[in-house]
């Protein structure tokens, strides 16, 4: 009979097997999948794993203390929090297009990561929460021909380019198991029900070029958002949402003033395995209450929109 009892002291057998003695480092996201990843992998193999948390000054509101706090107070596994915005961000200037930016991510990630295996005492491995899904909407859609609808940052073609040898215990399961793991696993419950966060962060959530000043307004408008929706007891129903700002300005009126300031659009679904998605239907009164507040808390929004777009067509994040 399969459990995941069964299956995490199968996954801890694979893990010891494969890494022998050897040291790893497993970059941590903030996120589900990363997260029950280190604590997998800390019960195979002990003090053979350093975390790193790399902060690319994508994140969210708050997000990296967060993190680091949660993992500092509920678990003895070494931790290295690199900040590493400038470089992120530096390399990201004047950029646009999606697939640019998800690889340039991805390559600083091997960059930072490198950098890490090597301070810690020549880490031979690095592990990710990579899954099924990721897996499969690297390489192809649906069944359908193979085409790359979007490079994942942490999928693919990595090993050759990096000599770290990769190790993904989860790449076999979708997300709901992860969760099942991860409470298997006796991580805190209101971190197994985080929504999903992208590795590339708020890059994806700001087409067009990314600014300091966007990505500010975006993580404020964003806090406000999920502040609505906990407080409107949906964040449970809710698979993932987030704000994404767009790259457009335009004119509004506030008081007596005119005003001309970015547009955002909310967007949430509802989804088992993120493969396919619902827009979520939230009620007139609530986007109503969302947009103003949005408005009159935000400074640089003036306009907000919802996202009525399910997946397919559309994808869940905005690139
Ligand atoms: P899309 O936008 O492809 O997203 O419908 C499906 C789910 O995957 C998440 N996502 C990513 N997660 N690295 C990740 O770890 C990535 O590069 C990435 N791209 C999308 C997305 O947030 C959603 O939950």
């Amino acid at each position: 009979d399969w459990t995941m009892a069964g299956y995490r002291d199968e996954a801890i057998r694979l893990i010891r097997e494969q890494v022998g003695d050897g040291k790893v480092i497993c970059g941590l996201s903030g996120g589900v999948d990363s997260s029950v990843a280190a604590v997998l992998i800390h019960e195979a193999i002990g003090d053979q794993l350093t975390c790193v948390f790399v902060d690319h000054g994508l994140l969210r509101q708050g997000e990296a203390a967060e993190v680091v706090a949660m993992f500092r107070d509920n678990y003895n596994i070494p931790l290295v929090h690199a900040d590493e915005s400038e470089l992120f961000l530096g390399a990201l200037e004047g950029v646009s297009d999606p697939e640019t930016k998800r690889k340039t991510i991805g390559r600083l990630f091997i960059d930072v990561f490198q950098k890490h295996a090597a301070e810690v005492g020549g880490a031979e491995f690095l592990a990710q929460g990579t899954l099924y899904p990721d897996v499969i909407e690297s390489v192809s859609f649906s069944g359908g021909p193979s085409v790359t609808i979007k490079s994942h940052h942490n999928v693919g073609g990595l090993p050759e380019k990096m000599g770290l040898k990769l190790v993904e215990p989860l790449r076999e399961l979708f997300k709901d198991e992860v969760r099942a793991l991860g409470r298997e696993l006796g991580l805190p419950a209101q971190f197994i029900g985080r929504h999903p966060f992208p590795g590339p962060g708020l890059a994806i959530r700001c087409p067009g070029e990314i600014t300091r000043e966007k990505l500010e307004i975006l993580r404020r408008a964003d806090a406000v958002y999920i502040d609505q929706i906990r407080k409107h007891g949906l964040y449970d129903e809710i698979w993932q949402a987030f704000v994404a700002i767009l790259p457009v300005r335009t004119v509004g009126v506030m008081g007596d003033q005119r005003t001309y300031d970015y547009a955002c659009a909310l967007r949430a679904v509802t989804s088992v395995d993120g493969m396919t998605a619902d827009y979520y239907p939230f009620t007139h009164d609530f986007l109503g209450e969302t947009a103003t507040r949005i408005i009159n808390e935000v400074k640089g929004i003036n306009r907000v929109t919802y996202d009525i777009t399910s997946k397919p067509p559309g994808t869940i994040e905005w690139e």
